[in-house]
């Protein structure tokens, strides 16, 4: 098995916020992440494809049409938009990047046979700040 991948940016704002809560909650479990007037982030995406090399490029997926898989399906939706306003696939959910790469791999999973003759996702992983990121890998369909 050989994993390919491919990064991705974008630029988006949100905030974290629990329309279930008071304001004051929000802002003692989110901190200035709940700040109203909302927050930005640079964020990079990684996507990563599975399988075994088609005999006929010795590609796993040809990295050329992954990314535009994923800027197309994905990052056209979400680059220099409000990810709680903007963003139909995010349409009542919290902003989070635990709810954005579940919400990524039920865009992308079907569609990497596009791609990829032998190929299936394997990981989404997305990094908020270079420190803070998440990776999914579609294990427990949330
Ligand atoms: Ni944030």
């Amino acid at each position: 098995m050989v994993y390919v991948s491919r990064k991705e940016h974008f630029n988006a704002a949100h905030k974290l916020y629990n329309p279930a809560w008071s304001r004051e909650k929000n802002e003692e479990v989110f901190g200035p992440c709940a700040n109203a007037n909302w927050h930005g982030h640079n964020f990079d995406l990684i996507v990563t494809v599975k399988g075994k090399a088609d005999p006929d490029t010795g590609f796993v997926a040809d990295l050329k049409k992954l990314s535009t898989l994923i800027r197309t399906e994905i990052i056209e939706h979400l680059d220099h938009k409000n990810l709680n306003t903007d963003v139909p696939f995010m349409a009542g959910k919290l902003a989070s990047c635990e709810n954005l790469v579940v919400e990524m791999w039920k865009i992308l999973e079907p569609r990497i046979p596009q791609i990829s003759k032998f190929g299936s996702l394997h990981s989404i992983k997305l990094y908020e700040t270079p420190r803070n990121f998440v990776e999914y890998f579609g294990d427990d369909h949330l």
